[in-house]
């Protein structure tokens, strides 16, 4: 079998935090992973692990104290500000536990403006994001807002705005968290769809064992390191 290109290269991370007058925490002890384009690979591994620190570092919203991520060849800690901010838009989508959408506007707007931000027309935003909300099964929600949407929802409208500008990588962090087994299911099932249509690469920190079951590719966090 033939291997896909291999989309993100990370070498010897670490990380570690301080807190005042305390000794340093270590949490990253020298991650080396490489993820595969394409294909759904998800990390696991207990609590205060460090798997969102390190889904962080590996999707350029924080540094590592030492080490390498390459994301399509390109080293993210190289580039600075404006430039890393221009990568993570073009190549980088992320969807958190909690969707982080903005209550006072409606899913097609939540879609939309991240669009409008990045200099797209109200017009053509407005139509990208009603095809994406489609793509997740949402085309008769478009104007309702976070509020009277469903944890599951909510949840696709946050994958519909992470897909708004074609990334190659979605990266997730207990996507399902805080959603219910029927819920977490359609999450799981846009999550192939989306693989297998669309090519997206994904990249899932996860505790649900039904998604652990549908990864390509299972990391293991432990000790600071992946195995
Ligand atoms: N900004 C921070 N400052 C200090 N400690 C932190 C910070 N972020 C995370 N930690 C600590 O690092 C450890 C790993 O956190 P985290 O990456 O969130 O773990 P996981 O996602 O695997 O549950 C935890 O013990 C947490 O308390
Ligand atoms: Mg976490």
């Amino acid at each position: 079998m033939t291997m896909n290109e291999i989309i993100i290269e990370a070498k010897n991370i670490h990380k570690s935090f301080y807190k005042q007058n305390e000794h340093k925490l270590e949490i990253l002890k020298g991650v080396s992973l490489q993820v595969e384009s394409k294909m759904i690979s998800v990390i696991v591994g207990a609590s205060g692990a460090g798997k969102s620190t390190l889904l962080h570092i590996l999707s350029g919203l924080d540094n590592a104290d030492e080490g390498e991520v390459k994301i399509k060849g390109t080293n993210i800690f190289s580039l600075h500000d404006d430039k890393l901010s221009k990568f993570r838009n073009k190549h980088i989508g992320f969807v958190f536990q909690f969707h982080h959408l903005l209550p006072e506007f409606d899913a097609a707007e939540n879609v939309a403006i991240p669009l409008m931000i990045y200099g797209e027309t109200k017009l053509k935003a407005v139509k990208r994001a009603e095809e994406l909300l489609a793509l997740v099964g949402l085309s008769d929600r478009l104007h309702h807002k976070p509020a009277e949407l469903s944890g599951g929802e909510q949840q696709r409208v946050a994958v519909a705005r992470a897909l708004a500008n074609n990334p190659d990588i979605i990266f997730a962090d207990e996507p399902t968290g805080n959603l219910d087994s029927i819920n977490s299911e359609a999450l799981h099932n846009l999550f192939v769809k989306l693989r297998d249509e669309l090519k997206v690469t994904f990249l899932i920190v996860t505790h649900n064992p039904q998604l652990v079951g549908l990864g390509d590719k299972v990391f293991e966090m432990k000790d600071g390191k992946i195995f």
